[in-house]
């Protein structure tokens, strides 16, 4: 298989990148970036070719499938164009900033035909689906209420201009500040444990220590902090941060009748989990991937294993819309200090 990656920034070089030269199916990749240094940087590191512009890598025959790895405010143009061109797309989160744009990708993937998953990878790491798999077997009962956070100490230390003139503050092209950053992962997770969707939220957010390249605050949210309530009436809250400064925090606890899961909790086990009589079990599965420790994270080759076996991808693109859905609903709600109904 030949693929082509549009986008040749930090997560394209720390995990699209080496995990499609990893999988045995890829012979060629073909990178294309706007800053054509950035796209030869890549193909000099992977071996691989660039591409002269979008339009060409698109008309490209031979090649089989496309990961866009633009910034989110590209994907519906991008994801959209790569798979009414015939290609199988794997798009980066969030799938865009508004419904109307990811509403545009879910239809170019049914009018297409070609396969469609978005990069929420939360769901592909060993503790998220060991922890589905305790929630299953009902061994803890049902699932009360939950507690979700995902912090670390900003995206201008991790995009490929490390500076605070980076596109992560900037309304126009990030959208949903740390929201549509760290949060839509966990709102993604949360459906995905729980086999439910987040149905009305409350929320606070606010810009608290980031500034721009001018020392002014920026212009989106660098926490917010939410009330959830699903539609099968669990009840939740999350915290999404881009100061926690020091440690990263990826944790998720899922409260339920006869116990306790807390997943990435402590450093040494991924899983504990805490009957109600006090007994305690650990699992040590994998790291979670973090912007310090890129493990291979799965994503590639899923995605690669449902093009090849016709199956429907893990994450699709309707599911990335539900996820998007609770993201502006949670930013609508810390604006306006209301409930909002998703
Ligand atoms: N799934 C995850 O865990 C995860 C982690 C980090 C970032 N991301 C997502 O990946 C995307 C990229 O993030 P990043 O951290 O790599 O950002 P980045 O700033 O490091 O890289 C983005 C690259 O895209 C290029 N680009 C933008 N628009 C383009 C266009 N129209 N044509 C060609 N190239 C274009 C830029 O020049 C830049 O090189 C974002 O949507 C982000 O939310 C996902």
């Amino acid at each position: 298989m030949k693929v082509g990656i549009i986008g040749c920034g930090s997560i394209a070089k720390f995990r699209h990148a080496p995990e499609y030269k990893a999988n045995k199916f890829v012979n060629e990749i073909v990178f294309y970036d706007r800053n054509i240094e950035r796209a030869r940087n890549l193909a000099d590191m992977f071996d691989g070719q660039t591409a002269p512009s979008i339009e060409e890598l698109l008309a490209d025959p031979s090649i089989d499938m496309i990961s866009d790895c633009s910034s989110n405010e590209q994907h519906h143009l991008i994801t959209t164009k790569a798979l009414l061109s015939g290609k199988h797309v794997l798009c980066e989160k969030p799938i865009s900033l508004t419904i109307e744009h990811a509403k545009e990708i879910v239809d170019a993937q049914k009018l297409s035909g070609k396969k469609l998953m978005v990069d929420h990878n939360q769901r592909f790491t060993r503790a998220h689906q060991k922890a589905k798999e305790i929630i299953l077997t009902k061994e803890l009962g049902k699932v009360l209420t939950f507690r979700t956070t995902f912090g670390h100490a900003g995206p201008e230390h991790w995009g490929v201009n490390k500076s605070n003139s980076t596109w992560f503050f900037k309304k126009e092209r990030s959208g949903l500040g740390v929201a549509g950053d760290l949060g839509i992962h966990k709102v993604d997770l949360i459906h995905y444990l729980l086999d439910d969707e987040i149905a009305s939220v409350s929320a606070f957010q606010g810009s608290l220590d980031k500034v721009n390249e001018n020392g002014e605050p920026i212009e989106v949210c660098d926490n917010i902090v939410c009330s959830l309530k699903t539609k099968k009436g669990r009840l939740g809250t999350a915290s999404f941060s881009w100061t926690y400064y020091g440690e990263e925090d990826n944790s998720t606890i899922i409260y339920c009748e006869k116990g306790i899961i807390k997943i990435y909790n402590t450093n040494e086990y991924q899983i504990e989990v805490i009957t109600k009589d006090g007994e305690k079990v650990f699992y040590q599965l994998e790291n979670i991937q973090t912007n310090d420790n890129q493990t291979t994270s799965g994503v590639i080759d899923a995605f690669i294993k449902c093009i090849q076996l016709d199956e429907d991808p893990l994450v699709t693109g309707e599911d990335a819309l539900s996820s998007l859905k609770v993201i502006l609903g949670i930013i609508e709600a810390a604006e306006s200090n209301s409930v909002v109904t998703i």
